[in-house]
């Protein structure tokens, strides 16, 4: 694993309010298992390696970046695995799971309605009758290993800031972040998907889950999400490619392009005082770029 950089981005917009900007660029950590995948699977992977586990199954939509992640890693570590997909298999595949599957990862189609269960022991039972002793990781891997996983990431950090930001899909990510932190600094999590008050409870089930009180220096921001998860709009594509030629980084739709656009909404409308050091995780995602060509 490489120790990726701090990049600091230049821009009219952080000039004028005053607000300095870095880039922890995660997505530089590995080609494969990039960004916030690295510290969210390396305890579950390093604990189903002490169990004694053969094969890892986890969740994910057909485009999952968790699930490529995982193919991926655990290919590498000699472990078998299986990806849980949510809905019915299409073909061709997508590049996602076409790499899943090179990788030796099993599919497993789930239709909607058992998805939706997919954590409750009777989905888990039939997943083990099927395919025999599993480790089975959550979807997204947000669980209490990631979170430790994660807070790894603050030392990497420095001292030189006022508030961290990321993107929120099961909100494992921030959770980790917080714990990491410990109540130092302030927080601000960008979801990535519609209507997701509710992550404010799966944030706080997770610290807790994790051993950790809540110390309350963290928000979430609800209003960047383009539609939905995996919803785009011609603004947002044309914030990604402008980021893209004065940033020299590369953003993807899903999530990063979500939270670099709410920040940089926020910081236009003067969200912060003059002076305030902002670091925004790239948590990487980029192989599922060309998901709209597919
Ligand atoms: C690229 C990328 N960024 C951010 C996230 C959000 O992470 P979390 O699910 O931990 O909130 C994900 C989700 O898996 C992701 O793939």
């Amino acid at each position: 694993m490489n120790i990726t950089p701090l990049q600091k981005l230049k821009s009219e917009i952080l000039e004028s309010a005053g607000v300095s900007l870095w880039v922890k660029r995660l997505d530089l950590i590995h080609p494969v298992v990039s960004g916030n995948k690295w510290y969210k699977l390396k305890y579950n992977l390093s604990a189903a390696q002490a169990e004694g586990a053969t094969t890892v199954l986890s969740f994910g939509g057909a485009y999952s970046n968790h699930i490529h992640a995982l193919a991926g890693a655990c290919k590498m570590l000699g472990l078998s695995s299986i990806g849980v997909i949510r809905g019915e298999a299409h073909t061709p595949l997508n590049r996602t799971l076409q790499y899943a599957e090179s990788c030796g990862m099993r599919l497993h189609y789930l239709n909607r309605s058992d998805y939706r269960l997919k954590h409750t022991d009777a989905i888990q039972q039939r997943l083990k009758d099927k395919y025999g002793d599993l480790y089975i990781v959550p979807e997204g891997g947000s669980n209490a290993l990631a979170l430790k996983g994660v807070a790894e990431l603050i030392p990497e950090l420095g001292d030189h800031y006022d508030r961290l930001c990321c993107a929120c899909g099961s909100g494992g990510t921030l959770a980790g972040l917080i714990a990491g932190l410990d109540g130092h600094k302030q927080l601000e999590g960008f979801a990535a998907l519609k209507g997701a008050d509710f992550l404010y409870a799966d944030v706080r089930r997770l610290l807790s889950e994790a051993g950790f009180i809540d110390p309350n220096n963290w928000q979430i921001n609800l209003d960047y999400h383009f539609g939905g998860f995996a919803k785009t709009t011609a603004e947002l594509l044309a914030f990604i490619r402008q980021f893209e030629v004065e940033q020299g980084v590369v953003l993807e739709p899903l999530y990063t392009g979500k939270l670099f656009y709410g920040l940089f909404e926020r910081i236009k409308a003067g969200a912060y005082p003059q002076g305030t050091r902002i670091i925004a995780l790239h948590s990487g995602g980029l192989q599922g770029i060309n998901r709209q060509g597919e």
